[in-house]
């Protein structure tokens, strides 16, 4: 069975997409940097193990990059998915890891946080979701693929981050199903 590793930092909703797409294919993996993340229990719900690498007890990005690779190499994913994981990323992990990221926006456009609420208010009509592989530069590695829709008038920024993690959940398996 090929093995997926998912990374995560919050709630969690695209790695449980992830596991209730692949569970019975692939041999699934989660780490989280965050000892409080929602996602932690969405994957014990489906037994997959979560291991929890707290970036707060690192004094470098590139101690806790190196423990993160250290655990990476212990799993020997074929694909790594980067799904809400919020941490910059040194060399030790761009340079070594084969990874892919879900970014809440149609790249080059707001790379970096707040991606959903600067293309909410950006006032743009066509917004969407990229998924890239991840390189040195943040959110700036080459899109593999995306997808859009056009916002409606007066639309609500509920609804539009609502249209933003429906689109994520659809257009992630599927890029993830082909790479693997
Ligand atoms: C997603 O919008 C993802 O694009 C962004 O962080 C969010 C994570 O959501 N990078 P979840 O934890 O998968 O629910």
């Amino acid at each position: 069975m090929k093995k997926l590793l998912i990374l995560f930092s919050g709630e969690g909703s695209n790695l449980e997409n992830l596991i209730r797409t692949f569970q019975e294919s692939v041999d699934i993996y989660a780490i989280t940097n965050r000892p409080d993340a929602g996602g932690i229990a969405r994957a014990k719900k489906y037994g997959v193990r979560v291991t929890v690498i707290d970036h707060t007890c690192f004094e470098s990005r590139e101690a806790f990059d190196t423990e993160l690779l250290k655990a990476i190499d212990s799993i020997k994913p074929d694909l790594t998915v980067m799904a809400g994981f919020m941490r910059i990323l040194t060399p030790i992990i761009t340079a070594n890891v084969r990874a892919i990221n879900v970014h809440p926006s149609l790249l080059p456009k707001y790379k970096g946080g707040k991606a959903i609420e600067r293309s909410f208010e950006s006032g743009d009509i066509e917004c969407g979701v990229s998924v890239h592989w991840v390189t040195e530069e943040l959110d700036g590695g080459s899109v593999i693929a995306q997808d859009s829709f056009l916002r409606s008038q007066d639309e609500s920024f509920e609804s539009f981050s609502g249209k933003i993690r429906k689109i994520e959940h659809q257009l992630l398996p599927k890029v993830v199903s082909k790479l693997l």
